[in-house]
């Protein structure tokens, strides 16, 4: 093995075809996952060392050159090009054995690549877990920033793309904040079942050796042992739990990114992207593009596929172990790299947002978004809402065709339609009252957003 041969020498005569050799190798990328295989190995070798299965001596040995094995890879560059591995645990094996000989040769007692591969990946991925945890957090940073900058702003808010009622746009900001809030709790959910040890399933059958499960599982900071072998080492179901969490979080990030590209937009103009997240364009002078979350935007796209394809792949499994799962492993990584850069990206867009407050108040002031106002205030002076829905209508209407908006029009105008409606109809009809109505709890008014955002603010930094 050391000398470039594989694991499993004895039971081949052969040689194996080197087209094969290629296309089995998985060290292309499952490097990744060296430091933790190494801290992995570090905890069997004293969960051997423990049963009386390695001698102190041999136990010492071997962990001083694992830690000379992580020290070379942070020192030469070329460490992991040096050797041709099939994949990273036979690669720390083989330096092992080429620094320490016999004693390196007994590490693997009482374990498989089935239940270390397990353990390898479900160690890295409760780590990066816990950075897409920080990164969603700066996201809600970013949202609260932008909200406080801009408390008294209103936009439109829409529903079928059409305007609907006006918004505060602290209160559009506060909508994403909750769904990330959702979003850390389905990761820290995630985590729990990430953070459970398969290593003593050995290839599926469990070890034969007396080693302390539960002790390696605590070296190793796990919150508990697998209870059954087979299904350790063949289930995926935590990275099939994980790249759901992380579309989900993907999802949430595409519908901000594109209320940005709208939003920044000529037609609707509320918000400019700064220089710093915008590009131009090669033929036309005059653009500004929003290259930044469009990117978010598509690469939502591409962890659904991962979330697909780690679907597809262990449909049809029998038990155990089966090579197909190495595919696992580049949807898994490729879903935290491209998590991880959309978060940041976010994070930057939302501090490098202007907001044109002027546009956004005229926006937020035209439409007749204020009709339900009036058709509440027809209700309230007692006159079926069925009625008063259906006059507004009439009214709405009427102003359209003279190009006003519903304040715009005389009192007498009003008053044609009926004689309910009183000057105190003006003050209903304004923006201010408009937001002020909304005064439930969860609602728009400037009061319950002010009180939403100073929880926000308080849940963020507990
Ligand atoms: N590289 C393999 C994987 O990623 C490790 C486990 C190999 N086990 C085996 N029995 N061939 O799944």
């Amino acid at each position: 093995m050391s000398d470039g041969k594989n694991l499993w020498g004895g039971r081949f005569s052969g040689e194996a075809d080197p087209g094969f050799t290629e296309f089995n190798r998985s060290f292309g990328f499952d490097r990744r996952l060296f430091e933790v295989d190494v801290r992995a190995s570090v905890a069997h070798c004293d969960g051997l060392a423990s049963a009386g299965v390695l001698t102190t001596a041999e136990a010492l040995e071997i962990k001083s050159a694992l830690k000379r094995i992580l020290k070379h890879a942070q020192s030469s560059s070329d460490y992991f090009d040096a050797a041709p591995a099939e994949d990273v645990h036979s690669f720390v094996e083989a330096r092992l054995v080429e620094l320490i000989g016999d004693s390196g040769r007994k590490l693997h007692t009482g374990r498989s690549r089935n239940d270390q591969v397990a353990t390898d990946l479900r160690l890295w991925l409760r780590d990066e877990i816990d950075v897409i945890a920080i990164g969603v957090r700066q996201t809600q940073e970013g949202l609260l920033e932008l909200a406080e900058a801009h408390r008294e702003v209103a936009i439109p808010g829409y529903t079928h793309m059409q305007r609907a009622q006006p918004v505060l746009l602290a209160h559009w900001c506060l909508a994403y904040f909750e769904m990330f809030a959702r979003d850390r709790e389905r990761l820290a959910e995630v985590r729990k079942r990430v953070n459970v040890m398969p290593l003593g399933a050995a290839a599926l059958a469990g070890t034969s050796f007396p080693i302390d499960r539960a002790a390696v599982a605590r070296a190793l900071g796990f919150d508990d042992v697998s209870r059954n072998s087979i299904d350790a080492v063949s289930d995926r179901d935590f990275c099939i739990e994980f790249i759901s969490a992380a579309s989900i979080i993907m999802t949430h990030l595409s519908r901000l990114a594109e209320d940005i590209v709208v939003y920044s937009t000529t037609e609707f103009g509320f918000f400019e992207l700064s220089d710093a997240i915008a590009t131009g364009s090669s033929l036309m002078p005059q653009k500004k593009n929003p290259d930044s979350m469009e990117l978010v935007r598509g690469k939502a796209g591409r962890v659904f596929g991962h979330l697909t394809a780690l679907l597809a792949i262990m449909k049809g499994l029998p038990l155990a172990y089966n090579k197909d799962m190495q595919e696992d492993k580049e949807a898994v990584f490729d879903t935290v790299d491209t998590v991880n850069a959309c978060l940041t990206t976010t994070a930057t867009v939302l501090r490098n947002v202007r907001v044109n407050e002027t546009v956004a108040r005229a926006a937020a002031s035209q439409g007749y978004m204020n009709a339900t106002e009036l058709a509440d205030y027809l209700a309230r002076k007692g006159m079926p809402f069925r009625e008063a829905h259906e006059m507004v209508g009439r009214i709405v209407m009427y102003a359209i065709e003279r190009e006003r908006e519903l304040n715009d029009l005389s009192l007498e105008d009003l008053k044609s339609f009926s004689s309910l409606i009183e000057q105190d109809v003006f003050q209903i009809l304004s923006l201010e009252n408009t937001l002020a109505t909304k005064s439930q709890k969860a609602g728009t008014a400037p009061e319950r957003v002010a009180e939403a955002l100073d929880a926000a603010r308080r849940r963020l930094a507990s």
